[in-house]
């Protein structure tokens, strides 16, 4: 018999949560219209913002942004006008890719092979790149790693935004949290952990809310512009008419799992520490190498990378025993090329075709853990077993 599925690519995507359906059921009024459904939805709007601000650390409702994804969060930070953008090789896709795309001037940063930026190299690079004074300045670096698992020191990211207003009193932070939220504290308050951010891209799917509200959150929206032209909604920024019951849904699961982080982190902890602890023999012989941070890394995440491994053939064995993992990021899909991540990390060439994540999340039980681990170690050994020792040395 086939055992029910075990859940480990909780970083690609997670299970939505229950809502009872009578929060959100007289929520389909468009919220642009006077009429009596349209101001409650309205009203309603307004209340799954401001709490889902509180819940960040943020004063009010205009400080959310509405979007469609992190994705577009991300966007439209990134495209407006910038003199100067400051960021790493070690953003997610949305990150990467508009800094491809766009004409702007940008700094990328270096980095440890751990995932941290290296800040003693990175500050005089900043220090050559402000050519003068007053350039409008964006640092826009990923918090939580999604492929790796690294968590960026704030006081680092602090030093960095410090660095730039030396020239320029017109410098803005964006991190994107997409992975922190449901794992580590985040709060943009005057006295919270990541204070000095201006804006953090959220994902409601990446905390067991509903797929399709990306959200910025924004502290002073006077530097951003639109990415799309229409009506008048959020001020302009975003216009189209919203979706309020998707909204109070992701307001609702954010509000029922942050409370519970005290319990949460360290059974996630755990999880991950039991994963690592069938890695550990395969490390010391020289067969799988961690990525990203060994301590300062993301409680639920497991990354690692196989040597002479390839990620599409170990993901099906799993598959084959009901269990999903990833290779690194979703959004990368099956391509071939090597995750840019992992060569900013200067992984060694034998291990960048080998790489898994396996990451839990609220929802994973015991069990499933204990079922991860034994089919991890026999997959490893029957890896090991094929491959040649001296190929290991
Ligand atoms: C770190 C990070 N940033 C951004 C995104 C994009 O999120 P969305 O799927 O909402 O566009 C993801 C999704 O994988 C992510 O992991």
């Amino acid at each position: 018999m086939t055992p029910p599925l075990s859940y480990f690519d909780n970083a690609a995507t997670t299970k939505p949560m229950y809502v009872p359906p009578h929060l959100t059921a007289d929520l389909w009024g468009n919220p642009g219209s006077p009429d009596q459904l349209g101001t409650h939805s309205k009203e309603q709007l307004r209340l799954a913002k401001l709490q889902i601000a509180q819940q960040f650390g943020l004063p009010g409702a205009e400080n959310v942004i509405e979007v469609c994804s992190a994705t577009e969060a991300s966007n439209l930070v990134l495209a407006s006008n910038w003199d100067l953008i400051v960021s790493t090789g070690l953003e997610h896709e949305a990150t990467l890719r508009t800094l491809q795309k766009g004409k702007k001037n940008v700094l990328i940063l270096p980095n440890y092979s751990n995932g941290l930026i290296n800040i003693p190299e990175s500050l005089p690079l900043i220090e050559k790149a402000l050519t003068r004074d007053n350039m409008k300045i964006l640092l826009s670096v990923i918090y939580a790693n999604n492929e790796i698992g690294t968590v960026q020191t704030p006081g680092d990211l602090a030093q960095l935004k410090r660095a730039m207003l030396i020239r320029s009193n017109v410098v803005r932070v964006h991190l994107d949290i997409v992975q922190a939220v449901g794992h580590i504290p985040v709060s943009l308050a005057e006295r919270g952990n990541l204070f000095f951010v201006d804006y953090a891209s959220i994902s409601a799917h990446k905390w067991h809310g509903p797929p399709g509200v990306g959200l910025l959150l924004s502290k002073d929206h006077s530097m951003l512009q639109p990415l799309m032209f229409g009506g008048a909604q959020q001020g302009g920024l975003r216009p189209g008419a919203e979706h309020c019951a998707l909204v109070a849904q992701a307001a609702f699961v954010l509000q029922t799992i942050l409370p519970q982080l005290v319990t949460l982190v360290p059974r996630m902890q755990n999880y991950s520490r039991r994963i690592m602890t069938v890695l550990q023999p395969f490390v010391d012989n020289g067969l799988v190498i961690i990525t990203g941070h060994t301590q300062q890394r993301n409680v639920n995440h497991v990354s690692f990378c196989v040597a002479y491994g390839d990620s599409t053939q170990i993901i099906e064995q799993f598959n084959s025993c009901a269990i999903c993992v990833s290779s690194g990021s979703a959004c990368s899909g099956t391509k071939a090329t090597p995750s840019h991540v992992l060569l900013a990390c200067s992984v060694p060439a034998r291990f960048l075709r080998g790489a898994v994540r396996i990451t839990s999340s609220m929802q994973t039980s015991d069990y499933e853990v204990t079922r991860v681990c034994r089919v991890l170690r026999l997959i490893l050994t029957q890896h090991q077993n094929e491959i040649k020792p001296s190929a290991l040395s």
